[in-house]
């Protein structure tokens, strides 16, 4: 931009110059710093939040530690094996509460596919595959697998285990005896840490989590729908028991549950 003004000829008195200049370049840096929105429609008003209008964050979001995350993103195209990969709209024509799994194994690889559709980070400057009020990330999602309880760290990509139990027949019983849950080879259970979002929306923060695992939750639908799985999503639970089964830190609320598997011949 300083080539811009110096290549031309302005007939200003020499002083005006480097005022110009800095000026366009505040109105171009808060134009940069708008958090991501690309349009003004996307900034936030106080009328969006009456307690405190969305600072600008100009760095993207911080990982729990407060370091800058810069992830690499992965290359999926939700297939499994051979298959082609889906189109949305196929997805969205297929999506059904599917309770019925054939007891063939889903694996792993799979399963971070799903993992990364439903909380994964699609950009490098650390923002997710769903939305966030604020990007203030509050959700943390566990998977409850054959083979033992996983936690998916959104910066590393990974499925960090927690321990070896099969916990699906437990979560079944603690979602008011829904035993399909415990046929499903993997159970995704979203919760939530209301304190996130809440110290910057305070008492609004409890609609932005529900609204976000709704969002995400969605994700998870339309990625199963778009490989011919089956999964349906689970409201219906006892949150102490659940959060019990997990061992999750106390902080973790439990908000959704969603059972993923092959859909039964
Ligand atoms: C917030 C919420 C909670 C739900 N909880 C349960 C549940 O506990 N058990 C269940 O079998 N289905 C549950 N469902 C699935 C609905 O029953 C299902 O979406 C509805 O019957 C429409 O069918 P469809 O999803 O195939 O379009 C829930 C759906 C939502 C949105």
């Amino acid at each position: 931009m300083f080539v811009f003004f110096k290549t031309r000829k302005i007939s200003k008195p020499s002083f005006i110059n480097p005022l110009l200049n800095a000026s366009f370049l505040l109105v171009l840096l808060l134009i940069a710093g708008s958090s991501g929105c690309r349009t003004s429609k996307c900034a936030p008003s106080s009328a969006d939040n009456p307690q405190k209008a969305e600072a600008p964050n100009r760095t993207g979001p911080k990982a729990e530690g407060g370091d800058t995350v810069k992830p690499e993103i992965p290359d999926y195209n939700f297939s499994i094996g051979d298959a082609e990969p889906p189109t949305l709209a196929g997805a969205i024509k297929n999506r059904r509460s599917i309770r019925s799994f054939s007891n063939k194994p889903l694996s792993m690889d799979v399963v971070k596919q799903l993992a990364w559709a439903t909380q994964g980070v699609n950009s490098s400057r650390g923002y997710r595959t769903c939305p966030s009020a604020g990007a203030t990330y509050p959700l943390e999602l566990y998977v409850a697998h054959t083979s033992g309880v996983y936690h998916y760290l959104p910066e590393k990509n990974e499925l960090k285990k927690k321990s070896n139990n099969d916990i699906r027949k437990e979560l079944a019983i603690a979602s008011l005896n829904q035993m399909s849950i415990a046929q499903a080879p993997a159970v995704f259970v979203f919760t939530a840490v209301l304190k996130r979002t809440s110290r910057r929306y305070g008492d609004r923060a409890e609609r932005y989590v529900n609204i976000e695992v709704g969002h995400c939750a969605q994700n998870l639908a339309l990625a199963v729908a778009g490989m011919d799985l089956a999964s349906y999503p689970v409201g219906a639970f006892s949150d102490n028991k659940v959060k019990d089964i997990l061992s999750a830190p106390p902080t973790h609320e439990p908000l959704y549950i969603v059972p993923v598997g092959y859909p039964s011949e």
